[in-house]
């Protein structure tokens, strides 16, 4: 809770389930200021917005002493000679959060946002430990909002990393864009997982206490429980703070959490108040930043990696240097375009940065430094994983591997080929799907129809025998039964770019099989209502890559159904309709009357305009029945709605 833990993690995890289990005995005695409480069980929709009570302003910054003593000649104008204390403190590369209080329990956690409206991220908030839920001490103020600083330590961000890098997935970049997305998780058990933690160093709002200063202030926040910076130091007079500058410029690397300067914050209130505000910033407190922390290498070679969804990321092999403590040996280059831009050759000396990121980036080429014999690089035209045409669409900065079954992209591709609203593969959910591509169990598509039962029991490593060999073959019956799944699932479930749900729809019930489609001509699929120009260039495109043909016919080896077998559709009195649904439709669920109505050629959208042709509004239709009232659209109700589907 406070910087010094008094029981190790371990203890407190101990503690913590003894806890559990005796609320979960005793309901009664569960508190809201139980540590128990933290965590939310469930994930909540999504982040209410709040005002803050007073803005959460940012500091203006300054990159040399020269800055910083300008800084202080402005303050001398209006103080004069009195004696000047500073609060020196390390700036946290982190993410700004509000901290309020009612009579000592926490009440509310926001973030920064725009400075005048953040996100209530309570729950959240409730998940960092370091966070106390009920303040400590005798004067516990009334009210209090106190705002601080949540970072991501860097041990833990590196294990976090290192497990990703494990299971194949794409590491973090740096630990603030992470710690800023683990605060946006709709879960606060991943926020607690994480284990962000906080550092507190204002004091937005108080009823009931009051401090003389800043020095004061942070004493008395962590009498409250508040956890504040060690490393805070009380400097008398600018030379002090300049000591404390350069000290820790030498020592950042060796903290637990980012820092990209030091804040200086007049440590007096009176003289704080005195000071005031500017029209954006305080008047009081300026940031000093450390500059990027560069070096210079040379580029030994460049290699390109390919993305989960087959993009291609050229990255530099540099000859390793010592950048910011650790030493660098590769840097992204993003992509061709970028490469092309710095005209970054192999055997060129180049200026290397590390900014928040861990990966470091290359900021530029030493031209006076360039060999003789270098040569600009070129894109590779082919996969380097898996060998197929790897191509960059006009106007796009990526290139990408065209091969549906290359290794690099299996894997998501597999989870959504299982999805729910594609194929609908029953029992096969994300971590399956990859100890399936990782093992090389599956290396395309088809490969899962290949699997048989003992394959299935083997990956799904029995502890439980009895238990998993249940998983087993409802597994292999979950697979057997989405061999035969509508064509539109099919094709939405191949993953070809641009083709959504609808798109899939519209080409399954206009050529009504998978050989109809290979066969069309890039007109033929872009003739077809509502499919444009860039759709039916994507799916002949697809269908004209070599391996995509052999998938498919390995698909239908293996018994997938690869046609509509279903009527055609009934007609197409709906064609060029669209329809709203709202409310709720007794005869009919959500999913049922988009069907009928896309049966007959008709079109679903989620929100009433002018293009609207009919709302459909069932009991308790909300502020789209208003809309479509207001826009003159007409609407209908179930009786009305049913006899439309019966006239098509
Ligand atoms: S004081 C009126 N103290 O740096 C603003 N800020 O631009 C008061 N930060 O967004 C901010 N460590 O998120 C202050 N010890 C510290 C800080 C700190 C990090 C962040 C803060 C703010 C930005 C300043």
């Amino acid at each position: 809770m406070l910087a010094k833990p008094t029981i190790s993690d371990q203890a407190y995890d101990t503690l913590e389930r003894e806890l559990r289990e005796i609320e979960a005995a005793h309901p009664e005695l569960v508190t809201a200021d139980s540590p128990t409480q933290r965590v939310g069980e469930k994930p909540s929709d999504a982040f209410p917005s709040f005002v803050h009570h007073v803005p959460m302003l940012s500091l203006d910054n300054t990159y040399n002493e020269e800055e910083l003593r300008e800084f202080e000649t402005r303050i001398r104008k209006q103080v004069g000679d009195r004696p000047l204390d500073y609060m020196a403190e390390l700036k946290i590369d982190g993410l700004s959060i509000a901290l309020h209080y009612q009579d000592g329990q926490l009440v509310r956690g926001v973030t920064r946002g725009d400075g005048v409206r953040g996100d209530d991220v309570t729950p959240n908030v409730r998940a960092i430990r370091a966070v106390p839920l009920r303040l400590h001490g005798k004067h516990v103020p009334s009210q209090l909002e106190v705002r601080g600083e949540v970072y991501f330590p860097r041990s833990l961000f590196d294990a976090l990393n290192r497990e990703r890098e494990k299971a194949g997935e794409e590491l973090y970049a740096n630990p603030r864009n992470t710690a800023a997305g683990t605060m946006k998780s709709l879960d606060a058990r991943v926020v607690a997982e994480r284990g962000l933690d906080v550092f507190l160093y204002s004091v937005a709002q108080v009823t009931g206490a009051a401090f003389p200063s800043q020095s004061r202030m942070l004493a008395t926040l962590r009498e409250w429980g508040f956890k504040t910076n060690p490393e805070s130091r009380l400097c008398h007079g600018l030379d002090d703070v300049l000591a404390f500058l350069h000290e820790w410029q030498e020592k950042r690397e060796s903290l637990e959490y980012d820092i990209d300067g030091v804040v200086v914050k007049v440590d007096d209130f009176a003289l704080q108040r005195e000071l005031g505000f500017t029209s954006k910033f305080p008047r009081w407190a300026i940031a000093y930043k450390y500059p990027a922390r560069q070096a210079t290498t040379v580029v030994e070679a460049i290699d390109v990696q390919v993305g989960r969804t087959g993009r291609l990321t050229p990255v530099a092999h540099l000859t390793p240097v010592l950048l910011a403590g650790s030493t660098v040996a590769r840097a992204t280059l993003h992509n061709e375009e970028e490469i092309a831009r710095k005209d970054v050759r192999v055997g060129d000396s180049v200026v290397i940065e590390k900014g928040g990121d861990v990966i470091p980036k290359v900021v530029e080429v030493v031209l006076a430094k360039r060999p003789k014999a270098s040569v600009a690089w070129t894109p590779p035209e082919t996969c380097p994983v898996c060998g197929a045409l790897a191509e960059k669409p006009e106007g796009e900065a990526d290139r990408r591997c065209t091969n549906t079954s290359c290794p690099a992209q299996l894997e998501e591709a597999l989870k959504h080929f299982a999805r729910r609203d594609a194929m609908d593969v029953e029992g096969l959910g994300d971590t399956l799907a990859t100890q399936m591509v990782q093992t090389g169990l599956v290396k395309d598509f088809a490969d899962l129809y290949t699997l048989d039962y003992d394959q299935l029991l083997a990956l799904l490593a029995p502890k439980n025998v009895k238990k998993e060999s249940i998983a087993a073959k409802n597994l292999l019956a979950g697979i057997g039964k989405s061999k035969d799944r509508e064509l539109k699932r099919l094709l939405f479930g191949l993953g070809i770019r641009f083709v959504g749900e609808r798109a899939a729809m519209l080409l399954a019930r206009h050529f009504r099989s998978l050989d109809a489609i290979q066969a069309a001509t890039v007109d033929e699929i872009d003739a077809i209502y509502e499919i444009g120009p860039a759709v039916a260039a994507s799916v002949r495109h697809w269908f004209d890559q070599e391996p995509n043909q052999t998938l498919v016919e390995r698909l239908k080896a293996a018994g997938v159904r690869t046609e509509e077998t279903g009527d055609a559709p009934a007609s197409a009195a709906f064609q060029g309709l669209q329809f709203v649904l709202t409310g709720t439709l007794e005869g009919y669920t959500r999913d049922q009357a988009k069907a009928e109505i896309e049966a007959r050629g008709g079109r679903v959208t989620s929100s009433v305009s002018k293009k609207t042709s009919f709302l459909v509004a069932g009991a308790e239709a909300g502020s789209k029945l208003d809309k479509a009232t207001e826009l003159g659209v007409a609407v209908l109700d179930e009786a009305a709605f049913r006899e439309k589907l019966a006239e098509g």
